[in-house]
């Protein structure tokens, strides 16, 4: 898997190439002519600053076995960014490459825009009245960091297992017209399918970059995907399933084929997962030539909201020390009485690695100053959820719990920066728990330091509701869970308030299943409370 020395020289180059090509006249480049419509995987925008955002599609025609039918050549791709639907009113215009290298995927990253300002794009191929034009994609650009807005509509999403059922939560999170989406990890899933599927997935285990090419190429031309990326721009970091369920920094989790070279798998779901991104050029650390190789891929950053509100993206995957003690002397999660683990204090354990949680430390050091809104967009569960009625613990290691120690250095770094109105998003478990972060989990009446919206899956199963009411009991830091229903949540924010509501929908199991809200909560600035709404 990993490339020869040439390859990434080669690589190296290109991505040179490609960088300094915006305004080469379009005969300069090889142009094929393209049959088919290559613009099959819709198009997103996301990463957005308030100067700057990312424009993405990939080209794909899809040939025998799922695999691409397009020409092993770089193909001209021509993209314009508009003020107005009829792009009347070109606010910038320009070309790139899609590289066959990088599956021919295209990330553009116009700068010099406005403010808080909505724009369309659209990406075209071909010329000589021969063009394939690209769906209408809506973006928007961030407030000024000196700017107070008014309100901000944040959407939250994760999990969205392509056969536990159909996407009508996207369809109606457009309807909900969020300002951004926050994804927070299992865009894709490496399974060969499911029990009970509701729609089949092709294709095996994901395992090499081909398999994860397809399996992003089979989400992706779902339409109501399309839609929610063609709506607003993404926020975007991984969990586990990107990659390998229950996989922790290099070492793998244990289902599915046994791979010889797990670092080689994840460097090619990562490189994959950036393909397939409205991601960053600079979130490539080494850029192009370590795509492939194993490179540090860094999708933690920092985002501010004006002075409204500020996100810490956090990856919980990449760095994380490997599962404590989990049954059986396997690798992958377990549910552990922690009493009985050895290591599971151990302060040198890590879910975010020294280096990022040194980064966000700071980060948040930096909040100190700020005030507003603090949302952390995390990948999972953060306060305890013991599992066992009464005295004792069973705790799952996969999430925040078999990281206990981490999770108070994250709680006491809040507290010591008195950052304001803390925030935690996540995902993950596929149901929705709403609660306080607590300075002393062990004790209920220690102080709030903040507030947490764990949200369920878009498809993604949980293991059902029969036990909900019996952990919420045990667990009191908790105000609401609920295990039966899929959706996302709507963070509406303002400087005074913030009101979260869980929307779900009826059935996944159906094309057109309608969407409700379960709950509404709301919190004031200042007061880490949640009120039910
Ligand atoms: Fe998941």
């Amino acid at each position: 898997m990993q490339p020869a020395r040439a390859d990434r020289r080669h690589l190296l180059r290109l991505a040179a190439a490609s960088a300094g090509a915006l305004w080469l006249p379009r005969s300069a480049w090889s142009q094929p002519r393209l049959r088919d419509n290559p613009f099959t995987l819709g198009v997103a925008s996301g990463s957005p600053l308030h100067d700057s955002v990312v424009l993405w599609t990939r080209l794909l025609q899809t040939g025998l076995f799922g695999g691409s039918s397009l020409p092993d050549v770089p193909i001209t791709v021509r993209w314009e960014l508009a003020h107005d639907e009829a792009f009347t009113r070109i606010a910038q215009l320009g070309q790139a490459q899609a590289l066959p290298e990088l599956g021919h995927s295209v990330h553009v990253e116009p700068a010099g825009l406005d403010s808080e300002r909505s724009y369309f794009y659209r990406f075209m191929v071909g010329g000589d009245g021969n063009d394939w034009v690209s769906a209408v994609g809506r973006t928007r650009t961030l407030p000024a960091p000196d700017a107070r807005p008014a309100s901000l509509r944040l959407a939250y999403a994760s999990c969205q297992r392509w056969e536990h059922g159909y996407f009508s939560a996207w369809r109606h999170l457009v309807a909900d017209r969020p300002d951004a989406v926050v994804f927070l990890g299992d865009y894709i899933y490496e399974y060969p399918g499911a029990g009970n599927a509701v729609r089949q997935p092709t294709g095996s285990w994901t395992l090499t970059l081909d398999d994860y090419r397809k399996r992003y190429a089979l989400y992706k031309g779902d339409a109501d995907l399309q839609a929610a990326h063609a709506a607003c721009p993404w926020f975007v970091v991984w969990d586990d399933h990107e990659v390998q369920n229950d996989y922790a920094g290099l070492t793998a989790g244990d289902n599915g084929p046994a791979v010889a070279d797990f670092p080689a798998r994840r460097a090619a779901a990562y490189q994959a997962f950036y393909e397939h991104m409205p991601l960053r050029a600079s979130v490539l650390t080494r850029a192009l030539g370590g795509l492939g190789t194993g490179a540090e891929m860094r999708i933690y950053g920092r985002v501010r909201f004006g002075q409204l509100a500020t996100m810490h993206l956090l990856d919980a995957r990449q760095y994380r020390s490997p599962h404590a003690c989990t049954p059986g002397g396997k690798v992958g999660s377990g549910t552990v009485d922690p009493a009985s683990c050895a290591n599971w204090m151990d302060p040198a354990r890590t879910m975010l690695g020294p280096e990022q949680e040194r980064w966000l430390a700071d980060s948040l050091g930096r909040s100190a100053g700020e005030g507003g809104w603090n949302l952390l967009g995390q990948t999972t569960l953060f306060g305890p959820r013991d599992f066992k009625p009464g005295a004792g613990q069973m705790l799952w290691n996969d999430g925040w719990d078999g990281y206990t120690l981490a999770r108070r250095r994250l709680i006491d770094a809040l507290r010591k920066h008195r950052v304001a109105n803390p925030v935690l998003l996540g995902g993950d478990v596929h149901e929705n728990w709403v609660g306080h972060v607590l300075a002393d989990y062990a004790d209920p009446a220690s102080e709030r330091v903040g507030v947490e919206f764990c949200g369920t899956s878009i498809t993604s199963r949980s293991s059902g509701s029969a036990r909900t009411a019996e952990r919420l009991a045990e667990n009191p830091h908790f105000v609401f869970a609920d295990a039966e229903r899929r959706g996302y949540g709507i963070a509406d924010i303002t400087p005074q308030q913030m009101n979260v509501s869980l929307r779900v929908v009826s059935d996944v199991t159906v094309r057109d299943a309608q969407i409700e809200t379960l709950a509404k909560f709301a919190v004031q600035a200042g007061r880490p409370r949640i009120e039910r709404a």
